[in-house]
């Protein structure tokens, strides 16, 4: 094995103080098998700081109401707790105003309520969407579901050898038919960070409007929806420290407000007779409904917490842990890694296979060694039969994760070739 660790530490002096991060999350301290879990398998879900828990838990104990409502205190503070948390991630990604920042449970239904109310509102026979082979089925099956309710085409940009978004035939592809462009920031199986600028300009161009998944990226890198120029940017509370049940959408307003509401019923009305009804404000016009008050609260927190550390500091922490882990692991014997090689180019997700060796046969050797990591085809199926594999073993890293559990996995992966008799 490579020590590249001496040389990571001079690329970058400023990065996490991982030992004290550590502290935050006590279910790193679980045991498993005799030996402290490494959780690899944050592309999926992250933990959660005890500032996130306790948040939640402050709500339930000190002041647990219905929003909105109540002109008592808890309602009162749970109202501030909740719309609070919107404006903290309205500065975290930079929206225009908080009014833009829509709660929903997660990435799925983000991408859901644009189809939905954007959508149906906008697609018509012969328009075309267009997206890209390498997508979570989450921000490809509403686009089938749209085009096909529409009679509108789908189309899709390629992806190179080595897993990048092959932008050649872009202006074919994205054209005067295409209203709608979708991509994914980050890809969920293979690191790779979407060439933003270069998709957006193209489809300015041609009018469309653009759908960024950025469910992978808004956990692990800085993101600012306005230097990024999309129109509607999407995801998950789960994956940044935050509670399940909560995501966001993000939509320019303009657009958020010319849009038909998803959801409806209470909360999202502005007045109701017996036979027709007005919306609310935004963003209240497409939180339909009581929503996941606690988990908004949680949310708040995990974007302090993230916010304290710095988005800057986080994307070079991971950068630092994928250039030693994809160095290490390029030395051992029939282990193909997918996606780009370039850590400074790519997330922190590595999606590799072990000769024929099955992943799943893989993760439970792995998990007897302590080590948390996915296998499967990660919601991915098109891009998993692209890379000509039934399913990939993932390694996904964040904050709390050490060259100490790369060293674990690499060495894991050494003893798996002797028990599979790869040797
Ligand atoms: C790229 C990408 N998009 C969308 C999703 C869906 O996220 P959720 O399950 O939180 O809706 C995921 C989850 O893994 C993802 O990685």
């Amino acid at each position: 094995m490579i020590d590249t660790r001496d040389k990571i530490l001079e690329i970058a002096p400023e990065s996490l103080d991982v030992a004290a991060i550590r502290q935050d999350f006590p279910i790193l301290d679980e045991f498993e098998n005799g030996q402290k879990v490494a959780y690899l398998d944050n592309g999926a879900s992250s933990q959660r700081p005890e500032q996130v828990i306790n948040a939640m838990l402050e709500y339930y104990h000190k002041y647990n109401a219905n929003i909105h409502r109540g002109v008592y205190r808890w309602s009162e503070e749970a109202t501030r707790g909740y719309e609070g948390a919107h404006r903290k991630v309205a500065r975290f990604i930079n929206a225009y105003t908080p009014r833009e920042v829509i709660f929903t449970r997660n990435t799925t239904e983000s991408l859901n309520l644009v189809a939905y109310s954007w959508g149906r509102a906008n697609i018509r026979e012969g328009d075309e969407i267009v997206s890209t082979v390498i997508e979570h089925h989450s921000n490809l099956v509403p686009w089938q579901v749209l085009a096909t309710e529409k009679n509108a085409g789908l189309r899709f940009i390629p992806m190179t050898k080595d897993g990048q978004l092959d932008l050649t035939d872009l202006d074919t592809i994205v054209n005067e038919k295409t209203k709608l462009v979708t991509f994914s920031h980050m890809s969920n199986v293979l690191g790779t960070i979407s060439p933003v600028a270069a998709i957006v300009k193209r489809a300015k161009e041609v009018g469309a409007v653009v759908v960024i998944d950025g469910a992978q990226s808004a956990p692990h890198m800085p993101v600012d929806v306005q230097a990024l120029g999309c129109d509607f940017y999407a995801f998950s509370g789960h994956k940044m420290l935050g509670p399940t049940g909560i995501g966001v959408l993000w939509g320019r307003r303009e657009l958020l407000e010319a849009m038909p509401p998803f959801i409806t019923g209470g909360d999202m009305i502005r007045d109701v007779t017996l036979a027709r009804s007005t919306w609310n404000d935004l963003p209240w016009k497409f939180e339909g409904g009581t929503p996941s008050i606690a988990e908004g609260i949680g949310l708040g927190a995990a974007v302090d917490y993230l916010t304290k550390l710095g988005m800057d500091k986080v994307r070079q922490h991971e950068i630092e842990l994928t250039a030693y882990a994809l160095e290490q692991m390029a030395g051992i014997p029939d282990l193909t890694i997918y996606g780009p090689t370039d850590a400074r180019t790519r997330g922190g997700i590595i999606s590799f296979n072990l000769g024929d060796v099955h992943p799943h046969d893989l993760a439970t050797m792995l998990d007897r060694d302590a080590i948390a990591i996915r296998a499967g085809h990660h919601c991915c199926q098109p891009l998993i039969e692209l890379l000509e594999a039934t399913a990939t073993t993932r390694a996904s890293f964040y904050i709390y994760n050490t060259p100490e559990e790369v060293d674990r996995l690499v060495a894991a992966l050494y003893k798996a070739r002797k028990i599979f008799h790869l040797d």
